[in-house]
């Protein structure tokens, strides 16, 4: 009855079908936000919030709509930093937070990163007939063994954390329940857990410059090992798919508006904001969701406490009310990176430092090394994907022939961003 009432006061809400959203969300996005900003929808019994105010509000208030709830990802990695609150969260937050701090990884991590782009574009083939699959054959690869190494885990754990990966993403999009998908879920966080035991007890014995090995000689209040583990799954769930999605949006957006990536080589600062602008145009993360701890409102509309809000944020990075011209991609645009593809608020990404660093790595050693890359027009690859959208394949095609190596140019360092605590 409620449900009934609820789609008849949003018709344009019960109207969302997430299978349509997966092939191209942001036209119904722009429907919402002009006439029902704030809408019910039924498919998946939750809030749909599509302006860029509305979800600073919400995600700027955790005392009033908190990730402090039961949810299947504190279910299967146990409590971590994104889903608790206050006191508890800032301790998890701080205590993870110096590995990513942009120097530190500057000096930790930028070597490592950059030798591995270019052993894995050189594989792509240059100058040559071979076409390699991007987001497979390089973002996956680097987005893993980028938070690999930033955690501390051996890269020959690489194939075991590949396969228990898969079990968490399908067990987190088990929105039908199915007990076998949940089972398999929590079975790999298990055997992640068993993994670690060993790799903590070496850490101990030989400290190096990881975030595992900061949390296990930590003597201040230290976390303990369940602790250790669940940030730790978090951390590595949120690196891998995320990231790669982002490095292939990246490229995609750019190799789809060729004319503009002259524009982005141009400078270091350039390219940073060509990247702001991928983020803002075609986010890797669509949504953020925050349970009402009490009965409230927003913009008049009624919600009611336990009840699930969606901030969609791609739909926020493409509110006319901030950004001008939403729907054109522009590597000039001057306010890209006041997108929320990072969210904002205490639970802002942690990673998204080291994300943009690798994105930034990927990009300048494409454009140097293979600089007749374009896409391959018989296997177009947009983004699809309700949650996460990545391209499927992204192809590249024949590169001019006789593409010149050239020197990867030098950026300045990263944009340095302060990760809100
Ligand atoms: C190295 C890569 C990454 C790591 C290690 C990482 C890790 C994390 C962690 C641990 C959190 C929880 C922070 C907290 O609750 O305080 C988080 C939040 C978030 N991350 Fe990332 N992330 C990465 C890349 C990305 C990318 C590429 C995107 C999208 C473009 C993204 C989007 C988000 C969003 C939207 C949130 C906030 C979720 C919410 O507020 O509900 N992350 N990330």
């Amino acid at each position: 009855m409620v449900g009934n009432l609820r789609s008849s006061r949003f018709p344009l809400g019960a109207r969302v079908r997430l299978a349509d959203q997966a092939v191209d969300p942001y036209p119904t996005f722009a429907e919402l936000r002009a006439a029902e900003p704030v809408t019910w929808v039924p498919e998946i019994e939750c809030w749909f919030l599509t302006r860029r105010d509305d979800m600073l509000a919400v995600l700027r208030d955790p005392d009033l709509f908190t990730t402090d709830a039961p949810s299947t990802i504190r279910d299967m990695f146990g409590v971590h930093m994104m889903t608790t609150e206050g006191p508890t969260q800032i301790r998890y937050k701080r205590k993870c937070l110096p590995p990513f701090h942009v120097s530190r990884l500057e000096s930790a991590s930028l070597p490592r990163l950059k030798a591995e782009v270019e052993r894995l574009v050189r594989a792509l083939g240059w100058g040559g007939r071979h076409a390699g699959e991007v987001r497979t054959e390089v973002a996956r690869p680097v987005a893993l063994h980028s938070v690999l190494s930033v955690l501390g885990i051996p890269l020959s754990e690489t194939e075991r954390v590949n396969e228990w990966y898969e079990h968490f993403a399908r067990a987190l999009a088990n929105f039908a329940g199915d007990p076998d998908l949940r089972a398999a879920g929590k079975g790999a966080a298990d055997a992640f857990g068993r993994a670690l035991e060993p790799i903590l007890e070496q850490l101990a014995r030989k400290p190096n410059e990881t975030l595992l090995s900061d949390l296990v000689c930590d003597h201040v209040d230290p976390l303990t090992a369940e602790e250790i583990r669940s940030n730790a799954l978090i951390i590595l769930f949120g690196g891998i798919e995320t990231t790669e999605s982002m490095i292939a949006n990246a490229v995609w957006a750019l190799l789809s508006h060729p004319e503009q990536i002259e524009t982005a080589r141009s400078r270091a600062d350039a390219l940073d904001l060509a990247i702001e602008e991928t983020l803002r145009w075609e986010p890797a993360v669509q949504s953020a969701a925050r349970h009402a701890t009490r009965d409230t409102e927003i913009r008049g509309v009624r919600i009611a406490e336990g009840e699930v809000v969606h901030c969609m944020l791609g739909a926020a990075n493409r509110d006319p009310a901030y950004f001008q011209d939403p729907d054109r991609f522009d590597v000039t645009r001057r306010n890209a990176g006041d997108h929320l593809s990072f969210a904002v608020g205490r639970h802002f990404c942690l990673g998204a430092p080291l994300a943009r660093l690798e994105t930034r790595v990927v990009l300048e050693t494409l454009w140097s090394r293979c600089p007749g890359l374009r896409l391959d027009p018989h296997r177009p690859g947009a983004p699809y994907g309700y949650e996460f959208r990545k391209p499927k394949t992204l192809c590249s095609g024949t590169p001019d022939a006789g593409g010149r190596q050239q020197s990867v140019p030098q950026w300045a360092a990263t944009r340095r961003v302060r990760i809100p605590m």
